[in-house]
């Protein structure tokens, strides 16, 4: 098996875990966790989302959190992400000085309009809208959400995702996410949908986002380093979910994506210690169960 030799790992509990978590998280905890794993070793850290405090009530102190790490994510050579929706977040990021933003547009329509309450097709109108007008001073992802499985039974046809991402590439992004929102992809379906973009954009172009809903986040992982892919979003702790897609459970968990890197020698420049430091923090304030494979035998939990 051909296997890149590094990988990036982008770490984005603080957004993808904390936004579906019921009870607000205390700030102060927030911060000391996003501190903590800036520490680790990421290069980058998906902090906030700048988005309605009425669709997502945890991050509405999105901007405070924002400011109160930012100096800590620099000393460690962190970029800042922050996932926007529209205008007002990037303006937003722009204030916080965030290095990079995540514009995430859905491929199926039904979750586009629940997520963003709007259509596809104006999502892809807004983003050109809002490269033309910020592209010069601002770092922007595109995020094709729902990319291999749509929680409303839509179908998500490849040639649909290919042409959003050249829509998206065409317009000077230099990276595509591509999401399994729900975690309902399978290794075969991964392998197919990433082998015919790699072919057309190149491996270099991707970040794969992959939930673990169905145990299936590290299988469709290495489909996509069979590929070349080589950057992969997970959440300290497993946790994550997206409030707006049912049946949406966590992202593939940090330490178990660490832990299968390092198992098959390939480097991610990450302090699996100084994880678990966060994932302690976060078991501490964050009222979510930690679901991964490693954090329970690293802290030799009692299976729950
Ligand atoms: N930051 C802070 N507040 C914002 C905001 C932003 N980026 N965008 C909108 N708002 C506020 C508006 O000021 C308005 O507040 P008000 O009612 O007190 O005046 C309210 O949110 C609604 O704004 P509106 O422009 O009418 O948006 P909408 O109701 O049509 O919702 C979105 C559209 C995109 C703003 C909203 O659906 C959203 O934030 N979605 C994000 C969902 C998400 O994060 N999903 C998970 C990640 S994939
Ligand atoms: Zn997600």
């Amino acid at each position: 098996m051909k296997l890149p030799e590094k990988v990036e790992v982008i770490e984005v509990c603080p957004r993808d875990g904390f936004q579906n978590i019921h009870d607000l998280i205390p700030f102060d905890a927030k911060v000391r966790i996003i501190k903590k794993l800036a520490e680790a070793g990421f290069k980058r850290i998906e902090a906030v989302s700048f988005v309605s405090p009425k669709a997502i009530p945890q991050m509405a102190d999105a901007k405070d959190v924002m400011l109160a790490v930012k100096e800590t994510l620099k000393e460690h050579g962190v970029s800042s992400v922050a996932l926007v929706p529209n205008a007002r977040g990037v303006e937003t990021a722009l204030e916080c000085g965030v290095d990079e933003l995540t514009y995430v547009i859905s491929v199926s329509e039904k979750h586009n309009l629940a997520n963003v309450r709007r259509t596809p097709a104006e999502s892809l109108e807004q983003f050109k809208a809002l490269i033309g007008e910020y592209g010069d001073k601002m770092r922007f992802r595109l995020a094709l959400a729902t990319a291999l499985g749509c929680p409303f039974g839509e179908e998500i046809r490849t040639e649909r995702v290919a042409e959003m991402a050249r829509f998206g590439l065409e317009l000077g992004c230099q990276e595509i996410m591509i999401a399994d929102t729900v975690g309902m992809s399978n290794p075969a379906r991964t392998h197919a949908l990433m082998s015919a973009l790699v072919k057309e954009f190149g491996a270099d172009t991707f970040v794969m986002h992959l939930h673990d809903t169905r145990g299936l986040a590290l299988a469709n992982t290495l489909a996509c380093m069979e590929l070349g892919v080589h950057k992969f979003e997970s959440a300290a702790g497993g946790l994550g979910g997206c409030p707006f897609a049912p049946g949406a459970a966590g992202n593939v968990a940090t330490e178990d994506v660490l832990n299968m890197m390092s198992e098959m020698g390939i480097e991610t420049g990450i302090d699996n210690d100084i994880l678990h430091e966060a994932i302690e923090l976060i078991e501490a304030d964050v009222h979510a169960p930690i679901v991964s494979h490693m954090a329970h035998l690293y802290h030799k939990a009692p299976c729950r």
